[in-house]
């Protein structure tokens, strides 16, 4: 057990963000039957602490434990392009990324890029993650290997793109000629999820890179496996950019938008994360809401490249669920904080009608539990929970230290209520604030 300042969300409560914050707590950790670490229980330390006779408690005095966060779209391939300017994304894709990518294909790359990655990850506080990879089978093995080493919950998969990219980039045919790369592609995504699915704590994400980079064959292979395995995620991006919307909307020029697109082919469904959704229409965002899939909101990217500014409002209006992400390396940076800031400006500056104030406990709640519901791992039907910290959610997070840098201490002593302690740590805070990440930990 654990003794300190307690975050967690109450999501029965109104509003779903809802924060409650036990200033002296106890966190009680404990096997389930399956042999996870999970909250037993959790509250005022006084109590709690007669109902745990006998359990050994580690006191951390001035510190606060919060939910291990959830990063709801990151590209492990990309962590030497951050920061890289251009001027909007497919010029982006075209000089940096590409070129990044390509070397991947080496199994050894693959390996030190992902154990650097997952090391990134959890020095940041990030415990649950649904990540890109590449075309390469490679770079699948490679971050799945490093992810169950350092037992993080990472979804990743195969790739998805066989055209209107370098050759090196692109999925490859079968070695003996007998299948193009399209199918080559299907097989080796199948082949991966089979692999790997549910082995520990990892998943298998169908991931079409975006629709410029499919064919009608490749995306509508994608729709069927995604019929057959009901349980894996889908992962892609859609309306990021004008240039990729208008490129997307002559490749498919049948579907009555570019979110449509993927409806056509059967890839909207619950357990489906589309990043950006920044330029959707209200048809757009009812699709969203009506087939359960989520958005993934990435500011610290949308800002970067010049994408534009998620909805916030209208997303609401509609009611369709989203989640933060750090979208590494469009993204600037794997810390939560720094991605919770961005979401803020976007919030305030990048609405159509008068800026939000969003909150700091939506904030919060947004790269915790709010990411943890669009990946259905919210202890619903059966699934684990992550993000949050109430009973029975997997022990995964993190230890705040307020005192980690001289300002954040100022700060974080006069703020008078949970929401200004919150927002100091939003505005402040990055990888020193986070003293500590615990995961789940199987026995
Ligand atoms: N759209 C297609 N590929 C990418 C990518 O790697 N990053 C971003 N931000 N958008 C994309
Ligand atoms: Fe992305």
């Amino acid at each position: 057990a654990y003794r300190a300042a307690i975050l967690r969300f109450a999501p029965e409560r109104e509003p779903r963000h809802a924060a409650v914050f036990e200033e002296d707590g106890l966190l009680v950790v404990g096997p389930n039957g399956a042999g996870m670490q999970v909250v037993q229980a959790v509250g005022p330390y006084r109590e709690l602490k007669d109902r745990v006779p006998g359990v050994e408690i580690e006191h951390l005095p001035g510190r606060i434990i919060a939910p291990g966060f959830v990063d709801l779209h990151i590209h492990f391939p990309q962590t030497k392009v951050i920061g890289s300017p251009a001027d909007g994304l497919l010029p982006w894709l075209e000089k940096y990324t590409f070129p990044e990518e390509k070397r991947f294909s080496a199994p050894e790359y693959s390996a030190q890029e992902a154990t650097f990655f997952i090391a990134e990850l959890l020095r940041n506080g990030v415990t649950t993650a649904l990540a890109f990879a590449t075309a390469h089978a490679e770079s699948v093995d490679a971050l799945f290997t490093a992810a169950l080493h350092r037992r993080l919950r990472l979804i990743t998969g195969l790739c998805l793109m066989d055209r209107h990219a370098p050759a090196e980039l692109l999925n490859r045919a079968a070695p003996d000629g007998t299948l193009d790369a399209t199918e080559q592609s299907l097989i080796d995504s199948e082949a991966l999820l089979q692999k790997w699915h549910g082995r520990g704590r990892l998943g298998y994400a169908i991931t079409p890179r975006f629709a410029p980079s499919c064919s009608a064959a490749q995306l509508r292979g994608a729709g069927v496996l995604a019929t057959k395995y009901p349980g894996v995620w889908i992962q892609s991006h859609v309306a990021e950019n004008l240039d990729e919307i208008k490129w997307a909307r002559a490749l498919f020029p049948a579907s009555r938008s570019y979110l449509g697109t993927y409806a056509d082919f059967g890839l909207m469904r619950p357990r489906a994360i589309y990043a950006h959704c920044l330029h959707l229409d209200e048809m757009d965002r009812a699709l969203m809401r009506d087939t359960g899939a989520s958005a993934a909101v990435c500011p610290t990217s949308n800002l970067f490249l010049g994408s534009g500014f998620f909805d916030y409002a209208a997303a609401d209006r509609a009611g369709f669920s989203y989640g933060l992400a750090s979208d590494v390396g469009g993204g600037t940076s794997f810390s939560p904080f720094h991605t919770m800031l961005a979401a803020y400006y976007v919030g305030r500056e990048g609405q159509t009608k008068a800026g939000l104030s969003l909150a700091p406990q939506h904030l919060w709640w947004q790269h915790t539990l709010g990411a943890a519901q669009a990946l259905g791992l919210d202890g619903r039907h059966g699934a684990p929970a992550v993000g949050n910290l109430q009973p029975g959610c997997e022990a995964d997070f993190v230890v705040l230290n307020p005192q980690a840098t001289p300002l954040l201490a100022r700060r974080t002593a006069s703020a008078h209520s949970l929401d200004e302690l919150l927002f100091a740590m939003i505005v402040l805070g990055d990888d020193r604030l986070v003293e500590k990440t615990v995961i789940s930990q199987n026995i």
